[in-house]
């Protein structure tokens, strides 16, 4: 018999259906976000579920299914899941790296230019029918080119930003992360590192892509926004919460910073409705990684992670991208 599985959310079908020559697929074609019971009742007989950011997966969910053997988020932050509850149980986990590196390095970038250059805020103005003459200093801002770009998380998708910026856009290119940088990739990157007061206080604009963990939280708060440049910039791609939203409003609004670009959301999809009435900052629904090759990528390596976790295909018991490599050796015979 094949074991059951469920696809959390809906996502393309044709990939969906793939997985149905291995398992017994339970999806969510109409797209209705399980609430933790919902969540609960759907996996019961469950070998295994591809998860996005939406579902949580703690010991609550997993002492009340204790057939599930691998939870694969289709995501490479993966804050949603409890990986030690996880391991402590024997469920395999895994994540989504590298395929989305560059495309969220794209936008991170892009974000970043159209905070700088207060882009959303023209078209706004624009569309209202605003815009009767040229003026000097309309919709005046911040020079992206040979500013310094200030990196806080250099991991992966920092060091794509940090390639953009120095190769595309020759700005000089400081970065601030837990642990250093190989010399030879700081200069490979023509990055400089340097500790956090110094990021803050040289940043012309500070892009954040640090994971979410309890460490970093609120890592940007009022603190910190106030040994920021009153002419920089910040942009979030990371996740909710790194920033203190509030805080961050209050910034804006008071021209402490110059302008925000945000892709996260502290308790998102709610915003904040301090940062929904300040000008001063782009609003993205958390869409860095939407591209239709990128997200194609992101679930193909999600399912190659359930496939090969749940004992089957080529690769069985070799998941590509595994959290907690260690169930592994644990999972019942039969499954891998
Ligand atoms: C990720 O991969 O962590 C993204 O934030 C999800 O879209």
């Amino acid at each position: 018999m094949k074991p059951s599985i469920l696809v959390a959310r809906a996502v393309f079908p044709d990939l969906v259906e793939r997985l149905r020559a291995w398992f017994e697929v339970d999806d969510n074609p109409e797209d209705h976000i399980l609430d933790r019971p919902q969540l609960i009742q759907r996996l019961q007989g469950k070998a295994g579920v591809i998860t996005t950011g939406s579902e949580r997966i703690d010991a609550q969910v997993l002492d009340a299914c204790p057939e599930l053997r691998a939870v694969c988020n289709m995501a490479v932050g993966y804050n949603n899941l409890d990986v030690p509850a996880c391991t402590a149980r024997g469920v395999l986990c895994s994540n989504t790296p590298d395929v989305l590196t560059e495309t969220t390095a794209d936008f991170g970038f892009a974000l970043m230019m159209a905070t700088a250059r207060r882009i959303t805020e023209a078209e706004h103005f624009l569309r209202r029918g605003e815009w009767t003459r040229w003026a000097y200093d309309m919709f005046i801002g911040a020079d992206v080119h040979r500013a310094t770009l200030a990196v806080l998380g250099m991991g992966r998708i920092g060091q794509a930003i940090a390639r953009r910026g120095r190769f595309g856009f020759g700005m000089q290119v400081i970065y601030h992360n837990r642990s250093r940088l190989p010399a030879d990739t700081e200069a490979e990157l023509g990055a400089r590192y340097v500790d956090k007061p110094t990021l803050l206080r040289e940043a012309d604009h500070l892009v954040i892509v640090v994971p979410y963990s309890a460490e970093s939280h609120h890592l940007i708060g009022a603190q910190e926004l106030a040994q920021m440049k009153p002419t920089a910039t910040l942009t979030n791609i990371a996740r909710g919460g790194i920033v203190d939203d509030v805080a961050l409003a209050s910034a804006l609004r008071e021209r402490r910073i110059a302008a925000a670009g945000l892709d996260v959301f502290e308790g998102e999809p709610r915003v904040h409705p301090d940062l929904l009435a300040v000008p001063n900052v782009v609003l993205t629904p958390h869409i860095a990684s939407a591209t239709v090759a990128t997200r194609r990528a992101m679930f193909t390596l999600a399912s190659d992670n359930l496939v090969a976790a749940l004992g089957c295909g080529p690769d069985a018991g070799r998941p590509p991208t595994p959290l907690n490599p260690e169930v592994l050796s644990r999972m019942r015979p039969g499954l891998t």
